[in-house]
């Protein structure tokens, strides 16, 4: 099985030139002008269109099991979703229950993604401490290619780390050389603010954003980016939606700490009026967290990411329908959390970043797919258009257009944040190892095709961290009895 992309122009997040690219055994094999292929190849004409890495989607949650519910996407239908727009890669997170052997869950996730149609991988949450999570973050690291493991300082009651864990848990992170990642808002003043809130007659999803202002958020960062400096240890935080929470990245980035961040599509292109919406099902539609902002935080994000400051961008996929949203219909804070975006992200960052002149088209493959790779050591294996890398690779076209819709999206849910918006910049064809998977508005996806990537814990960056730790490790002072 080999195929040639013949006429394209290459985009990497360096550098455009006009290629064929030849691709067998599921890696890039050649890469160059009028290449010499085997009889028999498959020849795809890129004419017009770029040639991109396949899109990473460093933040997905397929089917998981939240807030007394099951998110509908599964890893199929979520993986064949993201190949119609271009992503070729997830990586999601196992998340254990309270006291649930962290291995028991790992092992729990990794039987549900053998659905998967594109290759995928996982960060594993920490959502709570004992010796056993020391032991087993271990083996994650060592022996299952897990580098990231996630932190929920929300959602009190269910999987809110407390601080105690969030410092055990990033020092063994600095141990392994393994990166800690937050959702980060203060699970404590979100519930309050929703039992005062509730309080006042606000059960609508309205009360969703005012129990989250961003103070919640700013706070949370501000204190997982301190924790991380104390002990040393770099940190991703992810879905970054307002000022204080970027401030807070900006700040300790100039004092020169590795601190990453992620932000939505969503985030950057959906306002906070969609919940004042007279349709609760629209308004709960929108029901995630953190809540969308004012246009005042969508501006500084897009700043954000246009100077480097917010690196990757995701789309925290993890779809309820309309009937599992209206287990919040008596009270907000019961709506499943979560909205989807995964055939989407692509092309509403392409129409409005590159159309709308905010991105270069090099600056485009870095946010989504190349700084995803890097930050989490799978470059350049995944996120490159270069020899022996996965042929992982979306054939777009820059001035393709279509409207999104529920009715016509390949997404398991009933509803769609970005309906009616028609955006320049699509998918034509798209490549998971080699193959295509979504060609000319057909989807050819199969289940169980997907890889599980491992991920190497980090070399570079941990060994100069580490070091520094130790050579500035305090001494007693040398007393006289
Ligand atoms: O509302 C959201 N984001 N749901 C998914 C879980 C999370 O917080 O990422
Ligand atoms: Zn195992
Ligand atoms: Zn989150
Ligand atoms: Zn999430």
């Amino acid at each position: 099985m080999s195929i040639l992309i013949k006429g394209g122009t290459v985009v990497t997040a360096d550098l455009s030139y006009r290629a064929d690219v030849y691709c067998a055994e599921g890696k890039i094999q050649a890469i160059g002008e009028n290449l010499d292929v085997p009889a028999g190849c498959e020849v795809v004409d890129a004419g017009d269109l770029l040639v991109m890495p396949g899109g990473i989607d460093p933040h997905t949650h397929m089917q998981l099991p939240f807030m007394g519910t099951v998110a509908s996407e599964d890893f199929f239908t979520g993986s064949s979703a993201g190949a119609a727009g271009g992503t070729t890669s997830i990586i999601d997170f196992v998340i254990p229950a309270p006291q649930q052997p962290i291995m028991d869950a790992y092992h729990q996730w990794m039987d549900w993604a053998k659905k998967s149609a594109t290759d995928y991988s996982f960060h594993v949450a920490i959502t709570w401490w004992d010796e056993s999570v020391y032991k087993d973050m271990g083996t994650l690291v060592q022996e299952h290619g897990i580098n990231s493991f996630k932190h929920f300082m929300a959602y009190k009651n269910a999987i809110m780390c407390e601080d105690e864990t969030l410092v055990n848990s990033f020092s063994r992170c600095l141990e392994l050389g393994a990166m800690p990642t937050v959702h980060a808002e203060n699970g404590d003043l979100v519930f309050h603010l929703q039992k005062k809130i509730l309080e006042r007659g606000i059960t609508g999803p309205e009360g969703h954003p005012l129990s989250r202002p961003t103070e919640v958020e700013g706070e949370a960062a501000n204190r997982a980016i301190r924790i991380a400096q104390a002990l040393n240890v770099p940190l991703y935080c992810v879905h970054v939606s307002c000022e204080e929470s970027l401030q807070a990245i900006t700040r300790a980035r100039n004092e020169g700490q590795r601190v990453y961040g992620e932000v939505l599509a969503g985030h950057l292109e959906i306002d906070e009026s969609v919940y004042q919406n007279e349709d609760w099902d629209y308004a709960a539609g929108h029901v995630m967290s953190p809540p969308f902002r004012s246009k005042k935080h969508q501006d500084a994000l897009w700043k954000g990411l246009q100077s480097g400051n917010l690196q990757t961008t995701a789309t925290d996929h993890c779809c309820f329908c309309a009937d599992q949203k209206a287990m919040g219909k008596k009270d907000f804070s019961m709506i499943p959390n979560g909205t989807a975006g995964i055939e989407d992200r692509m092309s509403v960052l392409w129409d409005s970043g590159v159309a709308s002149g905010k991105l270069t088209p090099n600056e485009f493959v870095g946010v989504t797919s190349t700084n995803a790779a890097k930050i989490f050591n799978i470059y350049p294996r995944k996120g490159s258009i270069s020899v022996g890398a996965d042929a992982d690779i979306v054939l777009w076209d820059a001035n393709g257009s279509r409207t999104i819709s529920a009715k016509t999206h390949h997404q398991n849910i009933d509803f769609n944040i970005f309906e009616g918006r028609t955006v320049k910049g699509i998918a034509v064809h798209t490549l998971s190892q080699g193959k295509l998977v979504w060609t000319n508005g057909e989807l050819r996806t199969v289940r169980g095709t997907g890889k599980n990537i491992k991920r190497p814990a980090y070399g570079s960056t941990f060994d100069a961290m580490q070091k520094h730790t130790a050579q500035n490790e305090p001494k007693a002072v040398v007393r006289n009895k």
